[in-house]
């Protein structure tokens, strides 16, 4: 195991941070991530997962060993006339994923394409878009305990999926590390075309015999003319969750703004925080190296040698006008480092 020491984390994160690690290896299979466990500890340091580094942001030096999970393979397990299951490394890039999917005819993450990041991380904040989640084609998962070095297979119960959220980020951070996912993909596919966006796009395709091949075509559209790409200005896509507000709290606000947009829930009605930010004006704006999209506000950006904890600081005023403007309280989807 080659491990390096004090380098910069820059190529490792998508909002393009310059922070360096500590220590810092890849892993490539379960046998090499029960090594790190025990190197951190006998270097005497926590641990510090990394899959795609597409949803943190780093506000300082990581005083870990890092490790960049790089378990790789795709292959199916288990395969009926209806479904079949599919076993992905955690380090498989999510998108290739996806197109791996479309390529075998098999629907299920079609509307998920294009997400930035890795197949393990993906369970983590039950990641979604355009009116799918993974928890939908999740069938289980493997991870390494971290204290004593075992495997544990979780369910799809024992993953607790909500909103953006899951066991891995409440009950037992920090306590697992994801080696392999599985999934469940249907090879007959129901199509999630609810969507507004995906629809008027769908129409302008001009797509007849809708096929899921379509569907990830019109995700990558709608996403490559909305959201900046990493590659080019560093992001971590959405900064902030969609706030839940009361049913009451939400008819006040509609008194006010009738305009406000809205998706009701049964335990509450969402806002959408782009929306949210817009009114507070903070659309595009910019703050030397660093700002707020000017085509999604939910989508703060560095556009080159921004510091993370300018980006910190930057969220906590849009949290602060939000607040006092609506008293609606935006809780970050990125983690800080
Ligand atoms: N809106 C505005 N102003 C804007 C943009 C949007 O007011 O400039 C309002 C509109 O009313 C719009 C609504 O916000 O209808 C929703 O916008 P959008 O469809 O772009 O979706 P979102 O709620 O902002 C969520 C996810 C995205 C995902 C999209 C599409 C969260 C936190 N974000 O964004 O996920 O791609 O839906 O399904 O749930 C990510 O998590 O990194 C991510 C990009």
């Amino acid at each position: 195991m080659n491990i390096q020491e004090n380098i910069s984390l820059l190529p490792y994160n998508t909002f393009g941070i310059d922070k360096k690690a500590r220590f810092f290896t890849k892993v490539h299979t379960e046998a090499e991530v029960k090594t790190a466990i025990q190197k951190a500890k006998s270097l005497g340091l926590p641990l510090f997962v990394l899959g795609g580094g597409s949803n943190i942001l780093l506000t300082q030096d990581v005083e870990a060993l890092v490790i960049k999970i790089e378990i790789q393979g795709m292959r199916v397990i288990q395969e009926t006339d209806q479904e079949v299951f599919v076993e992905v490394g955690a380090g498989e890039n999510w998108h290739q994923f996806v197109l791996y999917c479309i390529e075998n005819n098999w629907a299920g993450v079609e509307n998920l394409s294009l997400i930035p990041g890795t197949v393990g991380a993906s369970p983590m904040q039950n990641i979604g878009a355009y009116g799918v989640e993974i928890k939908e084609t999740f069938h289980q998962l493997n991870a390494i305990h971290r204290a004593t070095l075992e495997r544990k297979v979780f369910d799809w119960e024992s993953c607790q999926f909500g909103y953006r959220e899951s066991v891995f980020k409440h009950a037992l951070k920090d306590q697992f590390i994801i080696t392999h996912v599985i999934f469940k993909l249907s090879k007959t596919p129901v199509f999630h075309t609810e969507y507004g966006a995906i629809r008027e796009t769908l129409q302008q395709m001009g797509a007849k015999n809708l096929s899921i091949k379509h569907i990830s075509d019109a995700v990558i559209h709608i996403r490559q003319s909305k959201l900046p790409d990493p590659a080019q200005i560093g992001n971590a896509g959405s900064f902030f969750k969609n706030p839940t507000i009361s049913h009451e709290a939400f008819e006040k606000l509609k008194a006010t703004y009738a305009e406000v947009p809205n998706f009701p829930l049964e335990t509450g009605v969402k806002i959408p925080a782009a929306w949210l930010i817009e009114q507070t004006g903070w659309k595009g704006k910019t703050f030397g190296n660093i700002g707020v999209h000017k085509n999604q506000p939910l989508v703060l950006v560095n556009y080159g040698g921004g510091d993370g904890s300018e980006i910190a600081a930057l969220s906590r005023k849009i949290q602060e006008s939000v607040k006092s403007k609506f008293g609606i309280e935006l809780h970050p989807e990125v983690n800080f480092i």
